[in-house]
């Protein structure tokens, strides 16, 4: 073959073959919608969609982060080790069995691309966190999830839908929808999971919990091989800019997400101020104090107007309709007056939006909105 034929010859099996495919699976993902930040027309914004920080972030973390600003040109130290000895130390656990990520986020999706592939099911509760379902595409595997009741995981329903293709089972506890499993209860549904099966407690707004049934998971990661706990600085430590994200869990899971993270997968001034706000106990407790404040009032507030309330233990409330209706109408009319919260169809809950717990001032204005919603109005 002459080289014009050879390079004929490819140009013809090009053509046939088509541009690049991405592996299956992937177009399937609707891409995660975040909470929206504009509102057309509307001057003063008052952003409650991601539940992120009411009080922002602690002055001791905005200095370190700030202390930084000459060294970008320097590459964050890979293994965070400065950090995991902070949160080991913190938390009385060992820092050998911590991974930090960007944003848990990321840990959630190393653990479904670790651990489950095409074929595979990966496991969660009807209203759990979305990322769960996009890794579970990403990576090849079918999403899978279990009913709910009252808005709340049912243990009964995870363990039914387990078979023996189940890889991962996640847990948002809390849940996206405010509410929590008991530690007795998620005990429960770990000890009904095959061995082989990874259980991932994620307990994004664990520090606004009061409930004294309530555990993170801790015991639960010292007494299995099987279980991990993620957890995040982007809620109550108000460090979502930063994506700060944390895993503890045995040594092997440990050893895997060290195998297929990033190399330098969390930034230096993320790593500095992790540190300075893991040492700031008094801003925590300031922020726990506003949301237990401001939560209640919120829900009372709007339970008042007839508007249906999901009773939470998070930093946010799920608001719905007040006649079960979808809660389109209720969003757009919050939205005219500056009020951005999160419409709840992604997690099946066409009727509630989510409304974080803002700043004084912020939350009042929630109120103000819902209150100048015409209670004939079908939502
Ligand atoms: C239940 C749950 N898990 C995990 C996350 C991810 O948090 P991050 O990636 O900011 O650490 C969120 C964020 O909203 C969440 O709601």
């Amino acid at each position: 073959m002459t080289q014009s034929e050879s390079v004929n010859a490819d140009t013809t099996a090009d053509s046939e073959l088509g541009p690049p495919k991405p592996c299956s699976g992937i177009l399937d993902i609707a891409a995660y919608v975040t909470g929206s930040s504009q509102a057309p027309g509307v001057n003063r914004i008052y952003k409650l969609s991601s539940n992120e920080a009411a009080i922002g972030a602690s002055p001791a973390a905005i200095e370190a982060y700030q202390a930084l600003a000459g060294e970008l040109h320097r590459y964050p130290d890979g293994g965070a080790v400065e950090l995991r000895h902070a949160l080991g130390e913190h938390y009385g656990i060992s820092a050998d069995r911590i991974v930090c990520g960007d944003g848990s986020d990321e840990l959630l999706g190393l653990l479904v691309q670790s651990y489950a592939g095409a074929g595979d099911e990966v496991l969660y509760t009807r209203h759990g966190f979305a990322v769960y379902k996009i890794a579970a595409l990403g990576a090849g595997a079918t999403p899978v999830t279990a009913a709910e009741q009252n808005y709340t995981p049912d243990v009964d329903a995870v363990l039914d839908r387990v078979t023996e293709r189940t890889r991962i089972v996640f847990l948002s506890n809390p849940n996206c929808t405010g509410t929590y499993l008991s530690a007795d209860e998620v005990r429960r549904l770990h000890a009904g999971l095959p061995a082989n099966v990874l259980f991932v407690h994620d307990a994004a707004y664990a520090e606004f919990v009061d409930a004294e049934d309530y555990s993170a998971g801790f015991e639960l990661v010292e007494a299995a091989e099987n279980v991990v706990m993620t957890r995040t600085f982007s809620k109550a430590y108000g460090l979502a800019a930063l994506r700060l994200g944390w895993c503890y869990g045995p040594a092997a899971v440990i050893d895997v997400l060290n195998r297929v993270r990033g190399p330098f997968n969390v930034t230096a001034p993320a790593q500095a101020a992790g540190i300075a706000a893991l040492g700031d106990q008094d801003f925590l407790d300031r922020a726990r104090r506003h949301n237990d404040e401001w939560r209640p009032w919120l829900e009372n507030e709007a339970k008042a107007m007839g508007f249906r309330v999901v009773p939470s233990v998070a930093n946010f409330v799920l608001v719905g309709s007040r006649d079960g209706g979808p809660a389109d109408e209720l969003n757009r009319h919050l939205i005219s007056r500056g009020v951005l919260v999160r419409g709840m169809g992604g997690y099946d809950l066409a009727d509630f939006l989510r409304v974080s717990v803002g700043s004084e001032e912020e939350t009042r204005a929630v109120v103000e909105a819902l209150a100048s919603f015409p209670a004939s109005n079908p939502d």
